[in-house]
């Protein structure tokens, strides 16, 4: 079986703005819920840094589902001894026509970037938008363009206007929808004219401090609430977005992990069965425009009272769904009766290497996954983020000689090629993540690297920038251009 993809595969590779783009306080930027982030490492998590009414400085963590919650009268606040990698991240701001031309020398005909939402609306409450902000958009689409590769955009990753997570609790309130769709109006006039592939929100299902949700509480009745609200934000955007552009195509992106059963016992697999729908939840609602009979256990099992709608809430689910079902996949999980991500997390899996991170590598779960989405919901697939996080050492000639990713990403997109060709599953393209070095989002570390090119840059954000392609990006160069077939190589 050939390993070739269909004609029109898109190929390219996945950033967000607060990773890789930089440039906090240039061009009327406003303040994002990610600037006050601290870094941190895999032993060491993240922290925002705010204050309390009486001056004392607290710090919740702010990692992948172990988020703390942030007390409602505590306020951001900037410490001179800490570091904040957003602000300067990898300086995309500055360097987007040299990193555009190098994806390009890779053969992308795709690139999944996020706008900066407060670049657009400081504060997420102007009634007039920011120019200076959209300026620097059209600057890179039409960059972008000129190699031939498509906008994905992603509207929302992750972030929001730190003043509308402050004022309004994140999505928990109402208001953060007006605010959201009026930015969305703004991008789809703005750019409609050349981008087609909208993603409505980043990792919707994901659980972080300030993260999705621009909430303080992290699980519980706030945070289904909130959830409930950009379900129905993403439902009017699409519709919106069909409206005033009609060859879109939109989507909303997940963290889609696989998850076995830690064993055979039937509690074990019953207990898969509840843990995964947790992730359902967010792709049956939104690929399929209602909830299921199932989400009334899942709020029952976290807290939550009741999910407040308002007239025209159900019929709107129902009118904005998705056109493409979008996903992250980095690795599997393994949960036993009794685990639960939210508080001990899950179990190991004896059957897997892992990466340095510990993450488990596991490429056979991609095509496993993508066929249940696709049997699920029986709409194209795109898989907006893959790929492995490692530490990269330059060689006496300045090279990085990365074979552990190259290695990665064979195995990985071999699978991917498996699920379209042997399968049956229609899917879109892939971007991998992090083409070039960016700032990892669980840990704030630059020492995670993804990229097929190297930015010297160090967890402090010291360096010269200076962009140099790895063993890696010749690699994919032939893969791209053979589209697929020489994974077979
Ligand atoms: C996804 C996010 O969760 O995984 C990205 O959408 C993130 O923003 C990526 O960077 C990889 O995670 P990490 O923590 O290794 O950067």
């Amino acid at each position: 079986m050939t390993y070739e993809l269909p004609k029109g595969f898109l190929w390219g590779g996945a950033t967000a703005d607060f990773q890789y783009e930089g440039g906090f306080s240039e061009g009327g930027r406003g303040l994002s819920s990610h600037d006050y982030e601290t870094d941190g490492s895999k032993d060491n998590p993240r922290h925002h840094t705010m204050k309390m009414p009486d001056g004392q400085i607290i710090a919740p963590r702010s990692s992948f589902f172990y988020a703390d919650p942030v007390p409602p009268e505590a306020q951001p606040v900037f410490l001179e001894d800490a570091y904040y990698p957003s602000h300067q991240a990898v300086d995309f701001y500055h360097h987007y026509k040299e990193d555009i031309a190098l994806m390009a020398g890779m053969g992308f005909n795709v690139f999944r970037f996020s706008i900066c939402w407060s670049r657009i609306f400081p504060t997420g409450e102007e009634t007039e938008p920011n120019e200076d902000g959209l300026a620097f958009y059209d600057q890179v689409i039409d960059e972008m363009l000129k190699y031939g590769m498509e906008p994905l955009i992603t509207i929302c990753h992750d972030e929001m206007p730190m003043h509308l997570a402050l004022k309004y609790n994140g999505w928990s309130s109402r208001k953060v929808i007006d605010c959201y769709l009026n930015y969305c109006r703004v991008l789809f006039e703005r750019y409609g004219d050349r981008c087609r592939y909208w993603l409505t929100f980043n990792e919707i299902n994901a659980v972080r401090g300030f993260g999705p949700c621009g909430t303080r509480e992290s699980s519980g009745q706030a945070h289904y609430q909130a959830v409930h609200h950009m379900f129905v934000a993403s439902a009017k955007a699409v519709k919106l977005g069909h409206e005033l552009m009609p060859d879109s195509q939109f989507g909303t992106m997940y963290a889609m992990s696989e998850l076995y059963p830690a064993s055979c016992k039937p509690e074990d697999v019953f207990h898969r069965l509840q843990e995964r729908r947790e992730n359902w939840y967010f792709i049956d609602t939104m690929g399929r425009g209602y909830y299921h009979p199932y989400a009334k256990d899942i709020w029952r099992r976290r807290g939550v009272k009741e999910i407040v709608m308002e007239a025209g809430d159900t019929e709107i689910l129902l009118e904005g769904q998705l056109d493409f079902i979008s996903f992250s996949y980095y690795r599997s999980n393994t949960t036993k009766a009794g685990d639960d991500w939210f508080t001990v997390g899950g179990s190991p899996n004896p059957y897997l290497e892992e990466t340095p991170w510990g993450w488990p590598v596991d490429p056979l779960g991609l095509r496993h996954v993508m066929n249940e989405i696709y049997d699920r919901i029986q709409k194209p697939i795109f898989i907006v983020e893959n790929g492995m996080g490692a530490v990269d050492e330059l060689d006496e000639n300045g090279l990085v000689q990365d074979d552990y990713r190259i290695a990665y990403l064979r195995d990985h997109l071999q699978a991917m090629a498996d699920a379209i060709n042997i399968d049956g599953v229609d899917c879109l393209g892939y971007t991998m993540w992090g083409p070039i070095d960016l700032i990892s989002l669980s840990t704030g570390e630059m020492k995670k690297r993804y990229g097929f090119i190297y930015v010297d840059m160090d967890d402090k954000g010291r360096g010269s920038l200076k962009r140099t392609p790895k063993k890696s990006y010749y690699w994919i160069k032939e893969i791209i251009a053979s589209n697929g077939a020489k994974l077979a190589e």
